[in-house]
This record gives structure tokens, C-alpha cells and sequence, in this order.
């Protein structure tokens, strides 16, 4: 697993401001092996105990889509704010300045259902905090949570104390 990650990861220094070194899954997403890998790490821990996977827009979209199809469950797409077209329930995040919100309609979960939710990458927390809100909100009840990529030090993990979360690496 790491070996893939830190073979097809790309590192861009500087990137999105001076001294921050972002790391691009890009090319992980676009090997064959590098994707399956990905995909069947996610997954792993969380087998047999989830019925919906909810991906975080965007690229948690690629994983979930993947991850559903794998286990054999359904997807759901949890949204920035204002993209669905029918009634929603909204939960904000904080972001660097200012805030974000994503949205599920009211009725995308079944009570009851057992989700796993995905994204990417896994920084303070605030996106993922969201979409575990919006899943009790909707009556679902969240597994887990699993990410590829874990930003150590930002904090993550704290804010989403109480839930169980699998990243496949955890980078500083
Ligand atoms: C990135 C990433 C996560 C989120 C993690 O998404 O894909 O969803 O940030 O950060 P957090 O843990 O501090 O909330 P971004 O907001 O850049 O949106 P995008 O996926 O549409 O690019």
C-alpha cells in the first residue's frame, strides 16, 4: 500500500500557498493497479458491516463509486451545497476563511442504513464532520469513515471523535 502511494503520488512543493507541499492522487487514481489498490485498502476494514457507501464531492465520488460496486451496495453522492434539486439537509464547515456547506436530499438514506463514508484526503476534519452529521441527520448511522490520505497534525481525528477511521497513510 504505501509503497503504491508513495511511488504514483504526486508531490507539488509550494502548492496551494508558499511552504505547503500538496500531495496529488491524481496519478494513483489513474494506474490500474494503483486504483484497485486503493479501492480494496478502503474497503477492508469496513467489509460485511456497511450497506451504502457516501462519497464526499469530488473525489471521494471516484472512491465511493468504486467501493459500492466492489462490496455490492449502493452509492450516494454528498454534495457541495446547491446542486441537488430537491429538498436537502444542509451542515456547514469551516474552511481556511470562511465556510462550506454539502447537502443530501431528505430522503437519499434509508433509516437505519448502515454507511461507510469516503473521501480522499482527511485534514481537519471539518468536510468528513459534515457528512457524518448529514448521515444522523437522515437516520443513517456511519460505520466508519476511510480516507487515503491522513494529514497528521491538522487535527482530524479530534473532530471526529467517536468515529472509526482508516487511512491508508498518514503523512505530516
Ligand atoms: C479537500 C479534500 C477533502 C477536504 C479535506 O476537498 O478532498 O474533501 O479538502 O479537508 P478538511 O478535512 O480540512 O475538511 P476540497 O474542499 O478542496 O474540495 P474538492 O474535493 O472539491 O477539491
Amino acid at each position: 500500500m504505501e509503497d503504491v502511494l508513495d511511488r504514483l503520488c504526486a508531490t507539488v512543493p509550494d502548492y496551494p500557498k508558499p511552504g505547503i507541499t500538496f500531495k496529488d492522487l491524481t496519478p494513483v487514481f489513474a494506474d490500474p493497479e494503483g486504483f484497485r489498490t486503493i479501492v480494496d485498502a478502503i474497503i477492508a476494514p469496513f467489509l460485511g458491516r456497511f450497506d451504502l457507501v457516501a462519497g464526499i464531492e469530488a473525489r471521494g465520488f471516484l472512491l465511493a463509486a468504486a467501493a459500492a460496486y466492489a462490496a455490492g451496495t449502493g452509492v450516494l453522492t454528498v454534495r457541495k451545497a446547491g446542486k441537488l434539486p430537491r429538498t436537502t439537509f444542509t451542515e456547514e464547515y469551516a474552511l481556511e476563511y470562511g465556510t462550506a456547506a454539502l447537502e443530501v436530499h431528505t430522503t437519499d438514506i434509508p433509516q437505519g442504513a448502515r454507511v461507510l463514508v469516503l473521501d480522499d484526503v482527511l485534514a481537519t476534519g471539518g468536510t468528513v464532520g459534515a457528512a457524518v452529521r448529514l448521515v444522523n441527520r437522515s437516520g443513517g448511522t456511519v460505520v466508519g469513515v476511510g480516507v487515503v490520505l491522513e494529514l497528521d497534525g491538522l487535527g482530524g481525528r479530534a473532530a471526529l471523535a467517536g468515529q472509526e477511521i482508516h487511512s491508508l497513510q498518514c503523512v505530516g
